[in-house]
């Protein structure tokens, strides 16, 4: 049975657009898979570290090779990754902050996106990607409407950043549903908000019936 690292971020615990769509999308999830595990990793319930020169130390440092101050300042990224690595899917939501990602999601990659865990590189054949995850969703919502396909998709930085991200460590099935409008356009969020139910069915192949 697949075990799903679900990854939030928005700070509103209530009342969240992108945390109602993945709600959404574990109610099916976990019809499509009973036996399915989740792991909850709520970035608006811990205060990522920014990396420092220790930890950026560490990154380039051998384990065998590091002094215990490298080791301590890696521990936590570490366990990011291990926790990364054995998921076999991947779900993150996110709210746009200044058209891209908030700054917990960005210090959270800055710790996952590890040389030698989650991407390798050799002089001749360039990056390679080391995460065997299939399949990442993300659960986006914007304030505004017209970053999926209008007049803002060129500045929308979330869902590409996060697509490039995904696909550099390898992953690749990247799927999104999403809300546009959440602050500042009540049609489109109408609208999108409608679409979200059989989106999420649609990504996931799974066709409820009923007994
Ligand atoms: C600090 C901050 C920055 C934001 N920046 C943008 C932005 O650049 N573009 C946009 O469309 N909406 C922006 N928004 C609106 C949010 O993306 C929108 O309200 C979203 O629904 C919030 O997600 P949540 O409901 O999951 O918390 C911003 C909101 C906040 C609080």
């Amino acid at each position: 049975m697949p075990r799903l690292l679900r990854i939030d971020v928005s700070p509103r615990m209530e009342g969240s657009s992108s945390r109602t769509i993945a709600n959404q999308f574990i109610d099916v999830w976990k019809r499509k898979y009973p036996g399915g595990e989740i792991i909850n990793r709520d970035l608006a319930k811990i205060t990522l570290p920014h990396l420092d020169a220790d930890t950026t130390a560490a990154f380039v440092t051998p384990p065998e090779e590091r002094d215990d101050v490298l080791q301590e300042a890696v521990t936590l990224s570490d366990q990011l990754v291990q926790e990364f690595l054995t998921a076999d899917e991947i779900l993150i939501s996110s709210p746009m902050y200044n058209f891209g990602v908030p700054s917990t999601l960005k210090a959270y990659i800055d710790h996952i996106i590890r040389a030698g865990y989650t991407f390798s590189y050799h002089p001749q054949e360039g990056f390679s990607g080391l995460v065997k995850t299939k399949h990442a969703y993300l659960a986006l919502s914007y304030g505004a409407a017209g970053y999926i396909d209008g007049q803002m998709a060129q500045i929308d930085f979330l869902k590409p950043y996060l697509e490039a991200v995904l696909t550099f460590i390898g992953i690749p099935h990247i799927e999104t549903v999403y809300i546009e409008g959440a602050a500042f356009a009540p049609e489109a969020a109408e609208q999108t908000k409608a679409l979200v139910p059989e989106r999420i069915h649609s990504i996931l192949g799974f066709i409820e019936t009923t007994p």
